[in-house]
């Protein structure tokens, strides 16, 4: 679906994207990681055709994006980091607005506000909503004219828990109908629930790329740490994969001189942070 060879790019004379390549699936959930001004937006605005002038070549379906004609829009939907809703207008006359732009059919509004909860805010003008409306309502608008490939740039990024759970619903219905998606975050949960894989980014650059599952296993297997009653407490530790074959823990258990357990699972933040040298904020 996309293949991105020698990429280079900067917004100065100083290089800022070198030479990245990479690939997407068909049908992936790939995520961007990383730090604010890692490069997550302006990589993009390089696959959305908005930023033309890189060396290099990034291929989207077939087509090269710095020479797309306006149909390259009909097949992809865009959810922007900021609000692009006209603000005097509702929701809804924002929504038929941007749907009046597709050549082809469109989804139906009511059904869309209602999947994402705004069926009662749909005729309130766009100024009167919270930051949280406004980010779902921007997600609306990429998924109008029902395109294949979808770009998210941080969708859950200021949402409550409820309505980020919504969105990641949304997103994970999307894919299973066989779309497309990037996804841009700082949140590394939300990545591990929903990327099939990942790319660290920093400084304009990839630093690590694959599924978080096995980012998360370089690091190694998740622990068993426990602390037990021999005259005085006392601590323990075992393999997780190996706990059926730990006799010292069984022989406590039996003995009942267990004081507490706890797994300890290397998380992707954990991956991050190795990798790169840097946290995600
Ligand atoms: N139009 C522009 N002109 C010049 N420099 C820019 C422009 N847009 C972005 N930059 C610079 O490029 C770098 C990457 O910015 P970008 O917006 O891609 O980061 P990001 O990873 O999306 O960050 P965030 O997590 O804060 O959204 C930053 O140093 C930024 O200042
Ligand atoms: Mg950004």
């Amino acid at each position: 679906m996309l293949t991105v060879k020698n990429l280079s790019f900067s917004y100065s004379k100083k290089p800022f994207i070198t030479c990245m390549n990479f690939h997407v699936e068909r049908g992936e959930i790939f995520g961007f990681l990383g730090p604010s001004g890692a490069g997550k937006t302006t990589l993009q605005k390089i696959l959305t055709g908005l930023i033309t002038t890189y060396d290099g070549s990034v291929k989207l379906d077939g087509i090269e994006c710095k020479e797309h004609d306006n149909h390259f829009y009909e097949n992809i939907g865009v959810d922007f980091e900021y609000s692009t809703m006209y603000e005097k207008l509702t929701a809804r006359q924002n929504l038929e607005f941007f749907s009046s732009l597709y050549a082809k059919q469109t989804v139906k509004i009511d059904e869309i506000l209602a999947d994402i909860g705004l069926q009662n805010d749909a005729d309130k003008k766009v100024s009167d909503y919270s930051k949280g409306m406004k980010s779902r309502l921007n997600f609306l608008k990429a998924l109008l004219h029902d395109p294949n490939i979808l770009f998210l740039d941080e969708p859950t990024s200021g949402l409550d828990p409820a309505n980020s759970q919504l969105m990641k619903d949304m997103i994970l219905q999307q894919k299973a109908k066989g779309k497309t998606i990037f996804l841009t975050t700082h949140n590394m949960a939300d990545a591990t629930e929903l990327c099939d894989r990942v790319a660290f980014i920093v400084n304009g650059g990839i630093k690590a790329l694959d599924s978080p599952h096995n980012l998360i296993m370089r690091k190694g297997a998740a622990k068993v740490l426990y602390t037990y009653y021999d005259k005085h407490e006392r601590l323990g530790e075992c393999l997780l994969s190996q706990i059926s074959e730990d006799n010292v823990l069984a022989n406590l258990m039996k003995e009942n001189r267990i004081l507490s357990i706890h797994s300890s699972e290397p998380t992707l933040n954990d991956i991050f942070i190795e990798v790169t040298g840097r946290t995600l904020q």
